[in-house]
């Protein structure tokens, strides 16, 4: 029953201003602990935009995040129907997931990823070599932000070099909720084509990588294999290669915070917490959908309702944070919710920071005139994505 009174709404999409989440999330927040919402066919459902609120979800033993519940907050032709291939453990539940994701924690832990720091940099390096070669007015996306955390996947995954472009464009329409269905029908075919002559291959002549691990480790049929690469390779791409974009954009146009980070490189980490906080770059939230009729923050979900929790808003919760509209690369406190909470919380999480402050502190370093060599309100937006960043970003810098 859809209460006469609050009858649902969208989710809100439309931003002020490409730093801060859509206008709209502020005024539920601050009526309601959980709101109702209408998914784009009409069914009406709930939204989250209160961080405490977020964080009990996640971790409700009622809420499922099976991919057969979920809808998309926002129109689009990309509907994933029925469960998750085997081994894309990150739409199920326990104890399908832990199954899955205890076989690969190991390789995203902190001190693993302190050991891939070196290769982290060599790569980062050799990116910013072709940005000086490709000159003022390049673009950032093109030349350095996707083909960073690409190529540090498929080394880890060991894809070769000559898959790695098409896996990119793979993804990229993938995410792209305005694909139409032969585009991402195309993407689909290309991605399991990738996957049916990799996984095979190496099955026969397994590696020191990831994959040659999970072979080896012999839990696995070859669709397991195939589900868990995929779940990594799109895991890793989209996401933090926005997010490197978006870092970079939103330094650029707050100088007095770019300022603090370069007088004071130590504050890279803090840097990295509150881009991630203040960003969020997973704009259509994370949903879960109720197993069972619950009582949740004062309401009643009835069984099969789905709750998308709006991550940008959660993020600039006023109850949990100073100030949380503004921008801090010195704040300490952090317990974000941009990399997701309990069991599926970024299982790359650690990985990411690794490569967004190498990213950074490099990028700064080697062009430290740097900034946008085009209007800051004409930089394109990837609005209609499942990960919000620049389409492009040109830049200039002294040469
Ligand atoms: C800045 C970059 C990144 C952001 C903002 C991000 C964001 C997120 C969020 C919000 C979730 C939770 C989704 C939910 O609860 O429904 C998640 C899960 C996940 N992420 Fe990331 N991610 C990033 C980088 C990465 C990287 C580098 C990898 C590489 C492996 C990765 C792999 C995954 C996987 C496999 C899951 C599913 C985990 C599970 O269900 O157990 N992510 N990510």
């Amino acid at each position: 029953m859809v209460d006469a009174l609050h009858p649902p709404a969208p989710l809100p999409t439309k931003r002020s201003c490409p730093f801060d989440p859509p206008d709209g999330y502020t005024p539920l927040r601050e009526q309601e602990r959980i709101s109702r919402m209408s998914y784009p066919d009409g069914t009406p459902g709930w939204l989250i935009t209160r961080y405490a609120e977020a964080k009990e979800l996640f971790t409700h033993k009622s809420f499922s995040a099976r991919q057969e519940g979920i809808i998309s907050p926002v129109p689009t032709e990309l509907a994933y129907e029925g469960p998750a291939d085997p081994g894309a453990f990150a739409k199920t539940d326990d104890p399908v997931h832990s199954k899955y994701r205890k076989l690969v924690t190991g390789f995203f832990t902190v001190r693993r990823t302190r050991q891939l720091t070196p290769m982290i940099e060599r790569i980062v390096h050799e990116q910013l070599d072709d940005l000086e070669e490709a000159g003022p007015g390049a673009d950032l996306v093109e030349v350095f932000t996707e083909s960073v955390p690409s190529r540090v996947m498929c080394e880890m995954i060991g894809v070769p070099e000559s898959e790695r472009k098409s896996l990119q464009r793979h993804v990229e329409t993938l995410g792209r909720l305005s694909s139409t269905v032969p585009e991402a029908l195309a993407a689909v075919s290309g991605m399991s084509g990738f996957l049916a002559r990799f996984v095979p291959s190496r099955i026969s002549d397994p590696r020191d990588d990831i994959l040659g691990d999970l072979i080896r480790g012999g839990q696995l049929t070859e669709q397991e294999l195939m589900g868990m690469t995929a779940t990594l390779i799109t895991g890793a791409l989209d996401t933090t290669g926005n997010m490197l974009a978006m870092g970079v954009y939103t330094l650029l146009e707050h100088p007095d915070q770019l300022a603090k980070l370069q007088e004071d490189p130590e504050l890279m980490g803090a840097a990295v917490e509150e881009l991630l906080r203040f960003l969020t770059i997973s704009h259509l939230g994370a949903s879960r959908w109720a197993l069972e009729d619950v009582e949740f923050a004062g309401q009643t979900i009835k069984k099969g309702e789905v709750v998308t929790v709006a991550l940008p808003a959660v993020n600039r919760d006023p109850e949990r944070y100073e100030n949380p509209d503004q921008l801090d690369i010195g704040r300490t406190d952090h317990g974000h919710l941009g990399l997701g909470h309990g069991v599926h919380q970024c299982l790359g999480q650690h990985l990411a920071r690794a490569i967004l402050r190498v990213g950074y502190e490099a990028l700064f370093d080697r062009f430290p005139t740097l900034r946008l060599a085009v209007a800051a309100d004409e930089v394109p937006m990837r609005d209609d994505c499942v990960h919000y960043g620049p389409r492009s970003l040109h830049v200039t810098w002294d040469d």
